[in-house]
């Protein structure tokens, strides 16, 4: 089955909600490409909004708040880092509306891959294979020592977090002084400014490009790279959709569904029909938090 191509008049491409619905149901590629907005409703901040967690850090007085995440600034001074990434640990065994939505794509099986840039490992939660789910910037999954790289599982340093403390590989860290303030320091398994993506996103992003027949762009403000130019090595004429409170005006959509991502998922999976209804035990669901 061919998907319809998107439509133009006079050079504009016009992509209708109801041609979305339709290459919806017909697809059977879809690439998600999820950032932080999927996770809000669960209360964990996204980054750059008005309440994100950029604008949480004044008090460190740092030039740039994403130093937090800078791998520079971590090997030197590791108590930035975990001063702050309480903010953001994520809730065990909880995912959101959106999360189920990329599930049930998965289990139509239409879902290519979802390439998210969340640490929150949701994902897992929300029970996206992982032959289907990349993340591109590492997550809370697990952990490893800068030192000897010895991997630990992410929860094992919760507890040091939530106390804002640094997580020492016991191992390596004697309790002498000379030894850099670094070292036997335990990091999340998340990719840190200065440090290369995971290669499974390099494994397969080229493939995936050629391959998917939709794209979907949810709860991102494609603000970081290689993730923010995914779409352009997308072939054109592949319909590619946005789904995100704010707009973004400098990328090329076929159309932007503008609000919360759940919400929209909810409105989606009502016009796809009755065998998409998503059973409301399955996900959590704080409408309250914006
Ligand atoms: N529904 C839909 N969109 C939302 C929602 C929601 N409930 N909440 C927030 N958003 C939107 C915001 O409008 C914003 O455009 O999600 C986007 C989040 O953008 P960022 O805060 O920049 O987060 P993200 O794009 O995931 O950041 C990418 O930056 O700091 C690095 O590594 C970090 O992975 C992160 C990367």
């Amino acid at each position: 089955i061919k998907l319809r191509l998107p439509a133009t008049k006079d050079g504009k491409r016009i992509y209708s909600i109801s041609q979305f619905i339709n290459d919806l149901r017909l697809s059977s590629n879809v690439l998600i490409i999820t950032g932080a907005g999927i996770s809000t409703s669960l209360g964990i901040p996204d980054f750059r909004s008005i309440q994100g967690l950029y604008n949480q850090l004044s008090h460190l007085h740092l030039n740039d708040p994403q130093l937090v995440f800078d791998i520079n600034e971590f090997t030197k001074r590791p108590e930035t880092f975990y001063s702050v990434a309480h903010l953001i640990l994520p809730p065990e065994d909880k995912f959101s509306l959106l999360h189920a939505f990329i599930r049930m794509l998965q289990d139509k099986k239409q879902l290519l891959r979802n390439y998210t840039q969340n640490i929150d490992n949701l994902e897992y939660y929300a029970g996206i294979d992982p032959s289907k789910l990349i993340q591109c910037h590492g997550s809370f999954g697990t952990a490893s020592c800068l030192t000897c790289r010895s991997r630990f599982a992410g929860p094992k340093i919760f507890n040091h977090i939530k106390q804002k403390q640094i997580p020492r590989c016991s191992s390596c860290w004697k309790n002498t002084q000379e030894a850099a303030i670094s070292y036997g320091v335990i990091k999340p398994d998340i990719t840190f400014f200065g440090e290369d993506l995971p290669k499974k996103f390099y494994k397969s992003i080229v493939n995936d490009s050629k391959k998917c027949d939709l794209v979907l762009v949810v709860g991102t403000s494609l603000k970081v790279e290689p993730v923010a130019s995914i779409i352009d090595n997308i072939p054109r004429r592949i319909p590619r959709v946005l789904i995100n409170k704010d707009p973004l005006p400098d990328r090329d959509f076929d159309l932007t569904l503008l609000g919360y991502s759940d919400a929209i998922a909810s409105l989606i999976c009502s016009k796809m029909g009755p065998e998409w209804s998503i059973p409301h035990h399955q996900f959590e669901q704080d409408l309250t938090s914006d």
